[in-house]
């Protein structure tokens, strides 16, 4: 189910009932198992394009297909079904729920995905310890360093092993060695699963990690 954008507008309100239009990407298609570092200028709409591939933000207009699924024809309700189910989703800004532990923000999106029971258990525990987060298992996200909420994003965002993850600057918080280990654990699950990744990224090192990297402002040209 190749991930696909046709004729894709977002434009933002901006000043006396003007608006600014922020992306604009005739047409783009991201074969299944692909991966794309993105790159771009602050403000140059990554993060927005990143919304609309997984339905978090409606585009102004145009499309956003993965496979045969038009996920703005979905309800909304079918949409965020379909997230859960199919997007792993790194924010840029981490979004945890703060009421819960780094690990129940983990098991949250396996209730999502209806997985459940022992084996779910087990498999959060070790994505957790995969990260170096064991001993923080139990921490509110408050009390856990930006490094440690971004590794409990990324673990969250791969619990579930999902065809389509979309990785928004996730390991613009961590030391290179974390970095590094982060970048492998995105690695491996994405081959494993066979997953298409978009990731976001400012650092050279781990665009080098790429073997294709686009400008946004050149996609789909
Ligand atoms: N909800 C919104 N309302 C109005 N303008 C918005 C909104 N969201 C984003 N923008 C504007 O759209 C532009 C693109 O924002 P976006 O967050 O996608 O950039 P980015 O490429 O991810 O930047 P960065 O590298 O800093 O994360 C920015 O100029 C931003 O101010
Ligand atoms: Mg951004």
């Amino acid at each position: 189910m190749a991930l696909t954008v046709d004729q894709l507008v977002v434009e933002f309100p901006a000043g006396q009932a003007g608006k600014r239009r922020v992306l604009d990407i005739p047409a783009a298609t991201f074969e299944d198992g692909s991966r794309l570092c993105l790159v771009g200028g602050s403000g140059s709409g990554k993060t927005t394009f990143l919304h609309v591939l997984a339905g978090i933000i409606r585009p102004t207009s145009g499309q956003v297909r993965h496979g045969d699924v038009d996920l703005f024809a979905l309800s909304e309700s079918a949409r965020d079904r379909f997230r859960a189910r199919h997007i792993g989703y790194v924010f840029q800004t981490f979004n945890l729920l703060q009421s819960l532990t780094a690990l129940e923000n983990i098991r949250i999106v396996q209730t999502l995905a209806q997985v459940r029971g022992k084996e779910a258990a087990e498999a959060a525990g070790r994505m957790l310890a995969r990260l170096g987060l064991s001993e923080r298992a139990r921490a509110l996200p408050r009390s856990l360093s930006v490094g440690e909420q971004q590794r409990v994003a990324l673990a969250r965002a791969l619990i579930n092993r999902p065809k389509v993850v979309l990785a928004d600057e996730p390991t613009a918080n961590l030391d290179s060695r974390l970095r590094d280990e982060a970048l492998e654990l995105l690695m491996a699950v994405t081959r494993e699963v066979g997953s298409t990744l978009l990731l976001v990224t400012h650092d050279r090192e781990v665009m080098q990690r790429f073997e294709v990297q686009k400008d946004l402002a050149e996609l789909g040209r």
